[in-house]
C-alpha cells in the first residue's frame, strides 16, 4: 500500500508518503518551535493557525518528493486524536477533503499507535508480537501490551506529568530553551548523573504506575538551595535525567515479567533521549528481550508513523471521508468487530 500520512496533533505540520508501512518515499515536517519558543511552551491557537498556513504546501511537497500524484495513492492516513483539538481539526479536515476529492480510503489513526509503529519504519529487524512498548512523549508516559496491530492495551501510565513534560518543565527551571528534552540531553552529556540524588518515584510491590512531578519539584527546591546555586547545571541536568530514566526502566522491567514478550519497543519524543536509549539497550542485554528503537527522526512527531500504523491497522481504522471528526480524547483501544445482532 502507498499511503499519504498527515499529522497535525500538536505543533509539527507533518506529511509523508510511505510504502507498505515501512519504506519512506517522502517525509516532510515543518517545525513550529520558533513560533512557540518565546512563550516557553506550545500555544494551541498559534499551532492551529500555523497548521492552516502550512499544511497544503506540506501535502504538495510530500507528493512531489515521492514523485507521485494523489491519484496514484492507495489511501490517506490522518491523526484523528488525541492531541490539541484546534490542531487536529486542520489535519482531519484536509485529509477528508483529499480523500473525498480523490475517492481514496481514509484511515483515522490514533497518534499514540503511530508512535508505536514508528519502530517498524526503515528497520530490518521489526518487533515480534507480543511486544511491550514504553511510550514516552510530551503528553503521555505509558507501557503498552501489544498483541497485534489492532489489539493492544495500556498496562501502566503516569499518575501526573508525562516524562517529556518533566523534561520541558525542568529545562525551564534551568533556563534552557523550549523544547526542553533535547536541551537537557545535550547539557547532561557533560554532567555527572550521580552528582545529586533526586528522588525516584517508588511504586508498591508489583505496581506499575509512575510519577514525574516529584522529580521536577525536587529540582526546583534544589536549585533554590545554597547547594543548588553552587551546582553545575550539567550535573543537575544529568542527575535529573538519571532519575527519570531509572523510574522508566524500573517499571518497564516489572511489566516485562508479566507476559512472554518477544520484543520491547521504546517510542515517543523522549525515546530520542540518549541516556534512556542506553539504559533501554542495557536492560535488553540483561533480559534477553530484543530492543527496538525507532530511528531518531521517527521518535518525535512525524507523519510517516501515522501511515505506518494505518498500513497495519487497515480496516480497523477505516473512516468515512464525509463524517470523520477529530477527537482530542480518542480512546486508546480500537473498537472491536461489530457484533451481528
Ligand atoms: O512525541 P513528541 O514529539 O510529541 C508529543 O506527542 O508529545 O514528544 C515531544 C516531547 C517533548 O516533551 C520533548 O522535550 C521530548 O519529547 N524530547 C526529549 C528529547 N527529544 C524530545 N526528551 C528527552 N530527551 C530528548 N533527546
Ligand atoms: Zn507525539
Amino acid at each position: 500500500m502507498l499511503l499519504l500520512g498527515i499529522e497535525t496533533s500538536c505543533d509539527d505540520t507533518a506529511t509523508a508518503v510511505v510504502r507498505d508501512g515501512r519504506i519512506v518515499l517522502a517525509d516532510v515536517s515543518t517545525n513550529q518551535d520558533a513560533f512557540h519558543a518565546k512563550f516557553g511552551g506550545i500555544v494551541p491557537e498559534i499551532a492551529s493557525r500555523q497548521h492552516l498556513a502550512l499544511l497544503s504546501a506540506a501535502v504538495a511537497d510530500a507528493l512531489e518528493r515521492a514523485e507521485l500524484s494523489l491519484a496514484m495513492l492507495d489511501g490517506i492516513a490522518v491523526t484523528a486524536g488525541p492531541g490539541l483539538v484546534g490542531s487536529l481539526v486542520i489535519g482531519v479536515a484536509s485529509a477528508k477533503a483529499l480523500a473525498f476529492a480523490a475517492q481514496k480510503p481514509l484511515y483515522a489513526v490514533n497518534h499514540l499507535h503511530g508512535h508505536i509503529f514508528a519502530a517498524f519504519i526503515e528497520r530490518d529487524a521489526e518487533p515480534e508480537y507480543p511486544f511491550l512498548a514504553l511510550l514516552v512523549s510530551g503528553g503521555h508516559s505509558q507501557l503498552v501490551h501489544v498483541d497485534s496491530p489492532v489489539a493492544m492495551h495500556v498496562v501502566a501510565r503516569t499518575r501526573d506529568d508525562a516524562a517529556g513534560e518533566a523534561f520541558d518543565k525542568t529545562a525551564r527551571l534551568l533556563g534552557l530553551p523550549f523544547p526542553g528534552g533535547p536541551a537537557i540531553d545535550r547539557l547532561a552529556r557533560d554532567g555527572d548523573p550521580a552528582a545529586i540524588a533526586f528522588p525516584r518515584h517508588r511504586a508498591e510491590r508489583d505496581a506499575l504506575d509512575m510519577s514525574f512531578s516529584g522529580i521536577k519539584t525536587a529540582v526546583k527546591y534544589f536549585l533554590e538551595s545554597d547547594a543548588g546555586r553552587a551546582a553545575r547545571p550539567q550535573d543537575v541536568a544529568a542527575s535529573f535525567q538519571a532519575a527519570v530514566v531509572d523510574v522508566l526502566i524500573d517499571r518497564l522491567d516489572r511489566a516485562a515479567r508479566r507476559a512472554p514478550y518477544r520484543a520491547a519497543v521504546l517510542s515517543g519524543g523522549v525515546a530520542a533521549n540518549s541516556a534512556l536509549q542506553a539504559a533501554f539497550l542495557a536492560w535488553s542485554e540483561r533480559t534477553g528481550i530484543p530492543a527496538r528503537i525507532p530511528h531518531l527522526r521517527y521518535c518525535t512527531d512525524n507523519a510517516a508513523m501515522i501511515a505506518a500504523a494505518a498500513d497495519r491497522q487497515g480496516a480497523a481504522v477505516l473512516a468515512d471521508a464525509r463524517t470523520l471528526t477529530a477527537n482530542p480524547n480518542l480512546p486508546f483501544v480500537l473498537p472491536g468487530p461489530v457484533q451481528a445482532v
